[in-house]
């Protein structure tokens, strides 16, 4: 080849306009897919017609994190980049990188040392998040960043032979489990189980194989002692031999002139309760769809403490402002309900509602 001669890739070509004709069959099916099969054959390769047609490009939401005031969107998992590049820019952003220059000694050490600890916990955490549960949120909080950077000395290099990844806080939060089911017959089932906290006791039985729950924490061990949960209780729910604590699970069924209308429930402690009762008021009094009615944001009272707990946007500022001056207190929470839940139509068909808030699924046939 020599300068300013024209190079033709007619089969390229051929495979582009194949692409532009046929959209992704273009490329995963018909002559194209032939030919990368027969070069897989031709070198040993094991990739089959149905490999390819059963390739599947998914549509992810990106991972987010905050730097000196830029929000950065970026690449999620199966890419590790866009965790590693938050993790890195929070593992400096303490740091006065302009005062010590570009490619100064110390702007060197920082990033080096911050670059040894996301690299560690890149080969531990990160992988196709539909194998493998990666701990996004956890490995891009403020606190777990600053703990990982906790360990580098300024005096001396941190040697890779002694770091490891960082440990990432247990992702299961409390253990209580939901399922709204109805089989083709049309009969329901709602369940909640519950082993009470994550993990519960924390103890395995040996030779079982399953973990102890920590539900003897729904008694009230004194009056006004509040459990995990902030619930507080008297002589009712007081410890007894034989006696069986008070749950706040609340499995349901709702039928309409003796049909199925809704089957609802969801883990969350305390607020199961409200998180129930707000899911059937949305569908029943503000006409939400069942999807509609599990996403909308909640809130929830439980006496005490006397305080209104609410999800971020579930009030707007004129409420909050109206509810403070009549003598509320509010106080923003994290997810309030994980609810699942399936509303049969007037259509007779059935429309399913899966909770955001966590990993939840809507499955039918
Ligand atoms: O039975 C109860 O009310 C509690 N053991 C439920 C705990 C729970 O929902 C924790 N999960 N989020």
């Amino acid at each position: 080849w020599l300068a300013g001669d024209l190079m033709v890739q007619r089969e390229l070509a051929n495979t582009l306009s194949l692409i532009r004709d046929q959209g992704r069959a273009g490329f995963y099916e018909g002559s194209v897919a032939d030919a990368i099969v027969a070069e897989m054959n031709r070198a040993g390769g094991l990739m089959t017609k149905d490999d390819l047609k059963n390739y599947q490009a998914i549509w992810r939401k990106p991972v987010t994190g905050m730097y000196k005031g830029y929000k950065v969107i970026t690449m999620p998992p199966p890419s590790s980049g866009g965790i590693a590049l938050i993790q890195l820019l929070k593992s400096v952003e303490a740091f006065p990188l302009q005062r010590w220059g570009h490619n100064a000694d110390s702007t060197v050490q920082l990033i080096v040392e911050a670059e040894r600890r996301v690299y560690a916990d890149r080969a531990a955490h990160l992988g196709d998040p539909d194998f493998y549960a990666v701990p996004t949120k956890q490995l891009m909080e403020d606190g777990y960043i600053k703990n990982r950077m906790s360990s580098f000395s300024w005096e001396k290099a941190t040697l890779s032979a002694d770091l490891q990844a960082g440990v990432v806080a247990a992702k299961e939060s409390e253990e209580t489990t939901h399922f709204s089911i109805v089989d083709r017959e049309g009969n329901a089932v709602s369940l909640t189980t519950t082993l009470n906290g994550s993990y519960g006791a924390a103890v395995v039985v040996k030779g079982g194989g399953f973990l102890l729950n920590n539900e003897m924490d729904d008694f009230s061990v004194k009056p006004g002692a509040p459990n995990m949960y902030g619930l507080v209780g008297g002589e009712a729910n007081a410890i007894a031999p034989h006696k069986r604590m008070l749950s706040s699970m609340t499995p349901t069924i709702l039928e309409k002139d003796g049909d199925l209308f809704m089957v609802v429930g969801t883990p969350g402690g305390s607020t199961i309760i409200t998180s129930v009762f707000q899911t059937i008021l949305n569908v029943i009094d503000f006409n939400q769809s069942m999807q509609a009615a599990v996403n909308a944001k909640k809130f929830h009272h439980q006496w005490l403490p006397d305080e209104v707990m609410y999800e971020e946007a579930a009030l707007d500022s004129l409420t909050k402002k109206k509810l403070e001056d009549k003598g509320y207190q509010l106080k923003k929470r994290g997810q309030i309900g994980r609810v699942d839940a399936i509303l049969k139509t007037k259509w007779g068909y059935y429309q399913g509602g899966a909770d955001p808030r966590g990993d939840d699924k809507t499955i039918g046939w």
